[in-house]
């Protein structure tokens, strides 16, 4: 039965003005924080580990959870209407399903599984970079227990990935050297954390649900137990190569190039990540994106226009990823082997 406003009982206001998110500090959350923030439509609550050493800007409310507790998870959801789950991937397995678990008892309706990657509707490439069952048995966890999932699908954040190093987009910029994969041509739709922010801030400020059943503008009711797609580019190896030496301003002779296999590499990454190197997981994820045949592309399903978000300058986007090298090596729990 569509649900709408009208049908609602008295008192409902049709706005998500209570949002929850774990993860506010980390890489996307705190993208998500900033964007929500900005909206000034929302008060946001941070459920953060009672010893975490994340900063959290002015205006979020901090809820210190153990999450060997449940009753301190379900007293930080308690009257939350919308909440975002991001989670290190180093976070234990059982993390996610511990927070669904609150967030059911504490009866909030809505939750933004952790995930934020490629296209869930690509179940085979999902399986073959082992994110995809995963992933779905959140979002099956939170159908389960009668809530219910908006998920956001955006590819490989562009600038995190840039930066990431060599396992990941192929670029080492100490080194300045690239692989590339296959002939560098195959494209990807990657999204900037800030774009993943806008979109998301976005879906949050629409209206709950439709007014009645004339009222034919988007709500965030649209998406439930759906994604939406978003992109800023859709890119080859070879054009963020081109972006990269317009930012930095070198050319091909300051680069030392090297050319790999995707399927050789995904092989490759598969033999190291079962032997214990974390980054040949992250090699396979990469490479696996990348096949020809079946790369990750969305943008055929990508919601920009829909969302009201704003088209991005490549070059401006790489100089953010360049930014972000030297950070991201001060985090050996994701860039180390
Ligand atoms: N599309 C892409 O390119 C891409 C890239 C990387 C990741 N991702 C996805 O995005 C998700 C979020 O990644 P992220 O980089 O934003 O995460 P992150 O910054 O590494 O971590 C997010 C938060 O997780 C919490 N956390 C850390 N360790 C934990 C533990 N052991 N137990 C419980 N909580 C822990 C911390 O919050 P508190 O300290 O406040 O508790 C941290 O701020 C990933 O899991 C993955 O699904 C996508």
């Amino acid at each position: 039965m569509p649900e709408y406003a009208r049908n609602q009982p008295a008192g409902f206001k049709n706005v998500i003005e209570r949002v929850a998110i774990a993860g506010a500090g980390g890489t996307v959350g705190s993208h998500l924080v900033a964007t929500i923030l900005q909206t000034g439509k929302h008060t946001i609550t941070a459920l953060s580990r009672k010893d975490s050493s994340n900063t959290l800007p002015t205006g979020v409310l901090v809820a210190p959870i153990d999450y060997d507790d449940e009753s301190t998870i379900v007293a930080a959801l308690k009257g939350q209407q919308f909440f975002i789950i991001t989670l290190a991937p180093t976070a234990p397995r059982d993390t996610h399903s511990k927070l669904v678990q609150g967030a059911a008892k504490a009866g909030v309706s809505y939750i933004m599984p952790n995930e934020y990657a490629g296209d869930i509707e690509q179940v085979k490439l999902g399986q073959e970079v082992m994110l995809g069952p995963v992933a779905k048995a959140n979002r099956d966890d939170i159908e389960r227990l009668g809530m219910r999932w908006i998920t956001v699908c955006c590819g490989f954040w562009y600038d995190y990935s840039l930066a990431g190093g060599e396992a990941r987009l192929g670029f080492d910029f100490d080194k300045r050297s690239l692989t590339i994969y296959d002939d560098g041509n195959t494209k990807n739709s990657v999204s900037t954390l800030s774009q993943v922010g806008r979109a998301v801030a976005k879906v949050l400020s629409l209206k709950e649900l439709p007014d009645d059943e004339n009222d034919k503008s988007i709500t965030l009711s649209s998406w439930l137990n759906k994604p939406f797609y978003i992109k800023s580019f859709v890119l080859s190896q070879n054009e963020i190569f081109g972006s990269v030496k317009r930012v930095t301003g070198t050319s091909d002779a300051d680069w030392t190039i090297t050319h790999e296999a995707t399927k050789q590499r995904y092989d490759n990454g598969l033999a190291q990540g079962k032997s214990g190197n974390k980054l040949g997981f992250i090699r396979l994820l990469y490479a696996r994106m990348f096949y020809p045949d079946d790369a990750s592309e969305l943008s055929a399903k990508a919601q920009n226009e829909l969302l009201g978000v704003p088209e991005e300058d490549l070059d401006e986007a790489t100089e953010a990823g360049v930014g972000m090298v030297k950070q991201l090596q001060h985090r050996p729990e994701r860039m180390a082997a």
